[in-house]
């Protein structure tokens, strides 16, 4: 079955970038040239995504605005014959077929994704989590999309990490069934060195067969009194097989400051527009030092 929706859970607190996102919800900082939220857009249209479901929290309007017409603007654009900027607000509300669902509490992540339930119904469909930022030619869920149709199960983004950073993901305990491709066999949240059954961290892009959703509605909330998609991904296991995908390309963790930070200036390096500059600027900066 083909994967033509994808859920991007957005309704979180983004503590970690305190007081920016006091009145700002995090998807709407800016990374380079454009908020967050629309690299994410971005990325799932070109994967060939048709449906997207944001899943928001309150005071997080700005994300359905940046996504709307804006008659105003676009009135004051053309009366100053900006054109070119015309046409970039208009095409942001062309963009997608976006749709908005509130997560009422904010009960974690597996309970934000169980919130898409009635609207994602009973296809398989990506996940994309907004701060985690891939630079992946094709783009990831591309890549992940191949393994989906090879196993037919749900697939989530591997990436190495560090023996000191196990604690800071879920790991999971592997079978290689190819080259970069593994069965699940389990998955541990956040173990230190001495528990992590591997290397192997899950990161957020996800392929989800719509079992899911049983399996998180059946999950119980951990300590914070979160329901973990990690907790309902090792239901779903005792079910059907779940298969990794370390990726190729580079991942950046946008969720706290300074790594939106090193992707906003590794993506500028890359810009057409602000390559030469930055490049020119940091090379300056650097030799000052
Ligand atoms: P994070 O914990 O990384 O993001 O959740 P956060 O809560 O926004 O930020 P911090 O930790 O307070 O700094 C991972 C993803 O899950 C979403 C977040 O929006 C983020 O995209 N999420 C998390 C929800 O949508 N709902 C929740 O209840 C929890």
């Amino acid at each position: 079955m083909e994967i033509r929706k994808a859920v991007i859970p957005a309704a979180g607190w983004g503590t970690r970038f305190l007081p920016a996102t006091k009145v700002i919800p995090k998807e709407m900082l800016p990374l380079a040239d454009k908020p967050m939220i629309q690299h994410i857009v971005e990325e799932a249209v070109s994967s060939g995504i048709e449906q997207i479901i944001i899943v928001t929290s309150s005071g997080k309007s700005a994300m359905e605005n940046h996504f709307d017409r804006s008659f105003e603007l676009e009135y004051i654009l053309e009366q100053k014959g900006e054109e070119g900027l015309l046409g970039e607000v208009r095409r942001l509300a062309e963009l997608a077929n976006i749709c908005y669902i509130r997560q009422r509490e904010h009960l974690g992540l597996g309970h934000a994704i169980l919130a898409a339930r009635e609207v994602v119904g009973d296809e398989p469909f990506a996940v994309f989590l907004p701060d985690d930022i891939f630079d992946a030619e094709p783009p990831l869920i591309k890549q992940m999309l191949e393994v989906y149709r090879h196993y037919e199960g749900s697939v989530i983004a591997l990436w190495r990490v560090a023996e000191e950073d196990t604690k800071r993901y879920g790991i999971i305990k592997p079978k290689q069934v190819e080259e970069r491709v593994y069965q699940v066999l389990d998955m541990v949240e956040k173990p230190g060195p001495a528990d992590a059954p591997s290397d192997l961290a899950i990161l957020g892009r996800y392929i989800l067969t719509p079992e899911i959703f049983e399996a998180l509605r059946r999950t119980l909330p951990d300590k914070r009194g979160e329901i973990q998609l990690t907790d309902g991904l090792v239901r779903l296991l005792g079910q059907q097989a779940i298969y990794g995908y370390e990726f190729e390309g580079v991942y950046y963790d946008a969720g706290k400051p300074l790594g939106l930070l090193k992707a906003s200036v590794a993506l500028a390096l890359k810009h057409p527009e602000m390559g030469a500059e930055i490049k020119d600027y940091l090379q300056k900066l650097i030799a000052d030092l």
